[in-house]
């Protein structure tokens, strides 16, 4: 299939194109490197041996947007990954949010529409749930409103892709909510690439690891939670790149119009504590850390029951915690 990726150079987007190439299919990149590398394309061709067709550009640029609708004939499906994604700096600049993913996503949508494609995956977050009642959390459970502009965007987008499906009879789309991605390609090209410091917490960790920073601080060890530290839904990025393509050939099976929900974790709550032992015991590194307080808006614990695409797509996460922190630092060494 053809597929276009909005934000195909990102951490996810690089990811899942590798994926696609390697199953064969021919991604077509769109990506404003606001906060991705252009080497990262090469990297792609480093390992899969093909180059795929990149276009420069913003995803809220309706020309430019048009324009690649109308060269690129035959589109079979688009994944949009591209968006503004760091929770605290959406805090400080909300409309900047709001104007770059809603705008991004109506653009692609009409474009969709207006050419009659269907087929569009969604890179949802878990962020919807907000602190949810009870773990592992199935897709019916209720969203909560947002603490923050980032994840309002994810919960609005989700919106409206479900009021296109019931309106456009050649519609088709799955919204596929991400617990917390991790890790790196095995062959330590392509991963991550925080700018300035980093937020989430392996990037962090990989970064003190490589003495670039001093130490990690744990937010917390006093929730209500087995060791105190909080515990998340840790996912490979080669696991969640290989769901887009299984969601793909799912959807495309699909009568339209067609709109469903899916969690995308492994189904197990990991503690922080639990991957700075695992980081330190699979690399053979230590990682100098103290404890600090809680950070603003962190929930106790948050995992997934991706029972539901297990069952009705057939994809489950492979790798193991240890996996994606053995690559994290490949990736990291490879880097600083
Ligand atoms: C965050 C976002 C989420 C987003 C995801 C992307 C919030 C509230 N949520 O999830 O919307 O989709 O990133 O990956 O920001 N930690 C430390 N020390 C650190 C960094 C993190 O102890 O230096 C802890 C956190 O307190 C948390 C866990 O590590 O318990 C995971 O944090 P992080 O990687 O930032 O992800 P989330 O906050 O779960």
């Amino acid at each position: 299939m053809k597929i276009l990726i909005t934000g195909g150079a990102g951490f996810i987007g690089s990811h899942t194109v590798v994926e696609l190439i390697e199953a064969g299919h021919t991604p077509i990149i769109i990506d404003n490197f606001s906060n991705s590398e252009k080497w990262i394309i090469d990297r792609i061709e480093k390992i899969t041996g093909q180059k795929p067709t990149v276009y420069e550009g913003d995803c809220a640029d309706k020309k430019f947007i048009a324009d690649v609708f109308q060269k690129e004939k035959n589109i079979d499906g688009v994944i949009h990954f591209a968006a503004l994604k760091a929770v605290g700096e959406s805090m400080e600049k909300p409309l900047e949010y709001y104007r770059n993913n809603l705008d991004s996503t109506m653009t692609i949508l009409e474009e969709i529409t207006r050419h009659k494609i269907g087929n569009f995956v969604f890179s949802s977050s878990a962020t919807v749930y907000g602190d949810p009642k009870e773990n592992p959390i199935p897709e019916i459970a209720p969203r909560q409103p947002a603490t923050n502009p980032y994840g309002n965007t994810k919960s609005i987008i989700e919106d409206i892709i479900r009021d296109l499906a019931s309106a456009d009879k050649n519609f088709s789309a799955l919204s596929l909510r991400y617990f917390n991605p991790i890790g790196a390609h095995s062959s330590g090209l392509i991963g991550e690439l925080p700018k300035g410091t980093p937020n989430n917490l392996v990037p962090y960790l990989t970064q003190t690891a490589a003495g670039k920073r001093k130490e990690l601080t744990i937010f917390g060890d006093d929730y209500p939670t087995p060791d105190g530290t909080g515990v998340r839904d840790f996912i490979h990025v080669v696991d969640l790149a290989r769901a887009h393509i299984a969601a793909l050939d799912y959807l495309k099976k699909q009568p339209k119009p067609f709109y469903d929900i899916f969690n995308i974790g492994t189904g197990k709550g990991t503690s922080v504590k639990e991957i700075i032992e695992t980081f330190e015991k699979i690399n053979r590194v230590k990682v100098p850390y103290k404890i600090g307080p809680r950070r603003p808006g962190d929930i106790a614990a948050c995992w997934a029951d991706p029972s539901k695409i297990n069952k009705i797509i057939g994809w489950r996460a492979e790798k193991t915690i240890a996996d994606a922190l053995k690559d994290a630092w490949k990736w990291e060494k490879n880097i600083s």
